[in-house]
């Protein structure tokens, strides 16, 4: 019996599907290099753009001439789509060949649904899980481990689908991150961990007793092994003095930060929700540069949130000059159904938002060229 899994979406995703892979195994079944020899395939989901969601439909639909072939294929869908009840329904609707949609919470139980089948097509979606439950991952990222430490987000930036789909924020306890750590130690096949959470810094707030971020890499880098520590995503609304002086001064901790900051116009920062300014942003910035010389430095930015100018475009096209990132993401804005900027006024053109990300995008290739020749 063999699996193929198709990854959508961020590192999370990606770690995600190592504990399908995991689980899988364990089921008895073996990994094979494409659909076509599959006995089951599994799609795991990403709802962030539309342009996501839209390539699962159709590589999903794409599916149907396999289960033509091979009657006993079982089609599985999962992840941040189907976590949303009515994409859920419609993926099952419109595809009766698909035999399991299940959500974000589901994935321990993903043994069960595929047992069931037996019985008829699946469609579970849970409202929450344990973010602690042990599951037998299999890693597949070269030297790199990936270690989850927190899920979900409370931010609620106004363009973000995730808050919906991956629920409020959780962290795993620390005792149980440094276990695994110390298991991915003692394997002794891996030279770079990297911590995974949409916003690690603020990390151990919920836990009892709290936990602070710049506390728990310190407890990492204080095992003995030898090991880079990497982590992703950091807010800047919760990067604090303490974790930039735990980065300067722990050898074990690459020199790398990515701290998106969506946007350089102070308006459009207020309509996002993203809790700081380009003021606050900017000295985040130059205390980095500062404390942490030839620190990598990237971003992610949004072009074309409802009712962006063009002179407030203008100001993320000064930001990303003004820090010269070593790289960014730039995105078109997106509509994700159920955030408050979807129902906001002032929807800017497809047209508009493309020549924004161009332009973004074209300076930053300039940066890169000149920095390249220096
Ligand atoms: N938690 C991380 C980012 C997660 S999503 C953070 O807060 O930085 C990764 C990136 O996708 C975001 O940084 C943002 O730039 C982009 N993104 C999220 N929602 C989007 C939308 N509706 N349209 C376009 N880009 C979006
Ligand atoms: Fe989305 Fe904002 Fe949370 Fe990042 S911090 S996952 S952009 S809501
Ligand atoms: Fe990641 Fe996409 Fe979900 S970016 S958290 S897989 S919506």
């Amino acid at each position: 019996m063999k699996y193929f899994i198709v990854t959508y979406g961020c590192q999370m995703n990606v770690h995600e599907s190592e504990k399908i892979a995991g689980i899988l195994e364990d089921l008895g079944y073996t990994e094979c290099g494409s659909r076509e020899e599959a006995d089951i395939i599994v799609f795991n989901t990403c709802a962030i753009r539309e342009g996501a969601e839209d390539r699962v439909l159709g590589n999903v639909g794409n599916l149907k001439r396999l289960k033509k072939k091979n009657k006993n294929l079982i089609i599985a869908v999962c992840g941040c789509m189907t976590q949303k009840q009515k994409t859920a329904e419609y993926l099952m609707n419109t595809f009766p060949f698909i035999d399991i949609v299940i959500g974000t919470f589901n994935l321990p139980k993903l043994g069960h649904y595929i047992e069931a089948v037996k019985k008829g097509r699946q469609l579970e979606i849970l409202q929450e899980g344990d973010i602690d439950e042990v599951l037998p991952y299999k890693r597949t990222s070269g030297e790199n481990a990936w270690v989850n430490i927190m899920q979900g987000c409370n931010n609620f930036c106004t363009y973000c689908i995730v808050p919906y789909v991956k629920g409020r924020e959780k962290s795993r306890k620390e005792e149980n991150i440094l276990k695994e750590i110390k298991e991915i130690i003692k394997e002794g096949k891996y030279k770079k961990i990297t911590l995974l959470g949409q916003n690690v810094n603020s990390y151990g707030k919920d836990l009892e007793p709290k936990v602070s971020f710049a506390k728990l890499l310190k407890d990492i880098c204080a095992l003995d092994g030898d090991f880079t520590l990497s982590f992703m995503t950091s807010h800047p609304k919760d990067l604090t003095d303490e974790v930039i002086d735990t980065i300067a001064n722990e050898d074990k901790i690459e020199k790398y930060i990515h701290l998106p900051a969506q946007s350089g116009n102070n308006r459009i920062l207020k309509l996002m929700n993203r809790s700081y300014t380009r003021e606050k942003y900017l000295d985040i910035i130059n205390k980095i540069r500062e404390k942490i010389p030839n620190c990598r430095i990237t971003s992610d930015f949004i072009v074309g949130f409802p009712t962006e100018t063009e002179e407030e475009f203008n100001d993320t096209y000064s930001l990303v000059k003004q820090v010269r990132y070593d790289s960014i993401f730039a995105f078109m804005y997106s509509p994700r159904e159920g955030t408050v900027a979807s129902k906001m006024e002032g929807q800017i053109p497809d047209e508009i938002k493309h020549k924004r990300v161009n332009k973004l995008l074209q300076l930053e290739k300039e940066i890169q060229e000149e920095d390249n020749k220096r």
